[in-house]
């Protein structure tokens, strides 16, 4: 698939977040990233299926709502029904994750899994055949603006190698830190989304970095 770059709004400016959308849809975004946080599986709290539902209406870019909140699967409806085109849980916060993906792909909604850094790839390598989309974080979750963990390199070679062993057609996004100086080298190692959060909404040109990743993304 062609690479994909995908602003997080977490580090938009909030009191305008349908403008910000607007302006990186303008500047050449792919998907939107909704980073939706519980105060219960990370240490902070963000938006939820309401805000989502409000912000559907300003963009026709795909949503790609990341859920960072405990037990998942009582507010699935909730987020499918707000406009949700990708819907991704932590497998850590899931006990059937099985049941959990099959229910979001029944709702004709592609299903994600997230790894936080230290949870090994053998933990979900079972329910790849079953997933959309594999979501590699690259910081702890819970912030935008923290610093990436290069260590995570050899998880998304790894998780890319296993991929193809196995012929699937999952997708590798990559989220926290990411900015034009690594995004190359995530590129090389099998990442297909690239979130980015502080690196767009945080720079003086949306438009002029997004060009930039891009450049080095099709030069990778
Ligand atoms: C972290 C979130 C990320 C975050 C990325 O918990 O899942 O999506 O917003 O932001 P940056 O790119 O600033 O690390
Ligand atoms: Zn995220």
């Amino acid at each position: 698939m062609n690479k994909q770059i995908a602003p997080s709004i977490l580090s938009a400016d909030f009191s305008r977040l349908g403008e910000e959308i607007k302006a990186v849809e303008r500047a050449g975004a792919d998907l939107i990233h909704v980073d939706v946080m519980d105060g219960h599986y990370v240490p902070n709290i963000t938006i939820g299926p309401g805000v989502v539902a409000a912000l559907r209406k300003t963009t026709k870019l795909p949503f790609d709502v990341h859920l960072m909140i405990e037990d998942p699967d009582r507010y699935i409806d909730a987020f499918v029904d707000a406009g949700s085109n990708i819907l991704t849980v932590h497998t850590e916060a899931v006990i059937h994750l099985h049941r959990t993906v099959h229910y979001i792909k029944g709702k004709g909604v592609k299903a994600g899994v997230s790894l936080n850094p230290s949870t090994p790839l053998g933990s979900i390598e079972e329910i790849l055949p079953d997933i959309d989309l594999l979501l590699i974080m690259t910081v702890n979750p819970g912030f935008g603006g923290q610093k990436f963990i290069s260590s995570m390199l050899p998880k998304i070679r790894k998780a890319k190698e296993i991929i193809q062993e196995k012929g699937l057609g999952l997708t590798i996004e990559v989220d926290g830190g990411v900015t034009p100086e690594n995004i190359g080298a995530l590129a090389q190692e099998g990442a297909d989304i690239f979130v980015a959060g502080a690196s767009i909404f945080g720079s003086p040109s949306y438009i002029e970095t997004i060009k930039k990743m891009k450049g080095i993304l099709a030069g990778s």
